[in-house]
C-alpha cells in the first residue's frame, strides 16, 4: 500500500474533496488512525504540552520529536507523516533548517515537515525544498511566538488580515504544498483558501477552509480544558479513570486476576 504523497493533497484542491489530519505522537495511535484513514498525521509540536507534561510547546527538542516521529512512521502504512520543527531549530539560517530537515527525513524517514512563520522564513522553506524535502506551512495563531503574540488570541482580525495573507502568499510562492492556518476569523480562513491553490488546513479557522487539523487528545476527550477550536467526539478520559478504578478495586477486592489471566 502507498503512502498518501503531496500529489493527492494536490489532487484533492482541485476536486474540492475535504480531507483531515490528526496529530500523533506515538505508535499505539498512529496505527489506529491510519487504520481509521486519517491521510496525514502530524507529530506536532502540541507534543509538549500533550505528551512530555510541557506547558506549551517551546521546550520540545528535535531529539524528543524524532523520537515520536520514528515510533509513527514505523506504526503507520498509508498515512503521510509530517514533522514539526521544534523552536530553535530552523529560525536562525536556511543551513540550521536544512540540518534539522535532513535528521527528520534520514533518522525519524519523515514524509514532510512543518514550520511556523511567514515571509520571514521563506529563505529556509526554499533550501528545504530545492534539497527535496516538502514543508507544511503554518500562519496564524502560531504557538513558537505565543509570548510575541501576547497569547492565545485570534489572529488576523481587520487590517492584520492582509499580513496574514501576504504571508500565505509568500509562502505559496516559496512552494510549500499546505498551509495550516490556526485561530483565525473564517472569513480571512476562506478568502485564502479561495485565492491559494494549494491546500489550507484549518484549525479554530471556520469551515471554509480545504483540510482541518485537530490534536487527538482534545478530539477525543483527554485534555482537561480544551481550547474552544476543538470538540471532543468521545470522552475518553472519564472511560479510562473508570476502567483504572475498575481494575484497582478488583485488584483489591482479588477479582484480578481471574482464570482467564492465570497459569498453571
Ligand atoms: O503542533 C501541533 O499540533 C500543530 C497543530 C495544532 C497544527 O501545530
Amino acid at each position: 500500500m502507498s503512502r498518501i504523497s503531496i500529489s493527492d493533497l494536490a489532487a484533492k484542491k482541485r476536486t474540492g474533496e475535504k480531507w483531515s489530519m490528526l496529530t500523533c505522537y506515538e505508535q499505539m495511535t498512529a496505527g489506529i488512525f491510519d487504520e481509521a484513514g486519517i491521510p496525514v498525521l502530524l507529530v506536532g509540536d502540541s507534543a509538549g504540552n500533550n505528551f512530555l507534561g510541557e506547558e506549551n510547546t517551546i521546550p520540545v527538542t528535535v531529539d524528543e520529536l524524532l523520537m515520536l516521529t520514528t515510533a509513527v512512521v514505523k506504526s503507520s502504512a498509508r498515512a503521510m507523516v509530517v514533522a514539526d520543527f521544534p523552536f530553535g531549530s530552523y529560525e536562525a539560517s536556511p543551513e540550521q533548517a536544512l540540518a534539522t530537515g535532513i535528521r527528520f527525513f534520514k533518522e525519524a524517514k519523515a514524509h514532510a515537515i512543518k514550520l511556523e512563520g511567514g515571509a520571514r522564513v521563506v529563505p529556509q522553506i526554499m533550501r528545504l525544498i530545492e534539497s527535496g524535502i516538502p514543508v507544511m506551512g503554518h500562519l496564524g495563531l502560531t504557538p513558537q511566538s505565543v509570548h510575541a503574540l501576547g497569547g492565545f488570541k485570534v489572529q488576523g482580525r481587520g487590517a492584520d488580515g492582509e499580513r496574514i495573507k501576504q504571508d500565505a502568499r509568500a509562502l505559496q510562492a516559496a512552494g510549500v504544498f499546505a498551509i495550516v492556518l490556526e485561530l483565525v476569523p473564517e472569513t480571512l480562513a476562506k478568502e485564502i483558501a479561495e485565492e491559494l491553490t494549494i491546500p489550507i488546513i484549518g484549525i479554530g479557522a471556520g469551515k471554509y477552509c480545504d483540510a482541518q487539523v485537530i490534536v487527538w487528545t482534545d478530539l477525543m476527550g483527554l485534555t482537561v480544558g480544551a481550547p474552544k477550536l476543538a470538540k471532543a467526539y468521545r470522552n475518553l478520559r472519564t472511560e479510562m479513570i473508570a476502567a483504572a478504578k475498575e481494575w484497582s478495586t478488583d485488584v483489591a477486592t482479588g477479582e484480578f486476576p481471574g482464570p482467564d489471566q492465570t497459569f498453571h
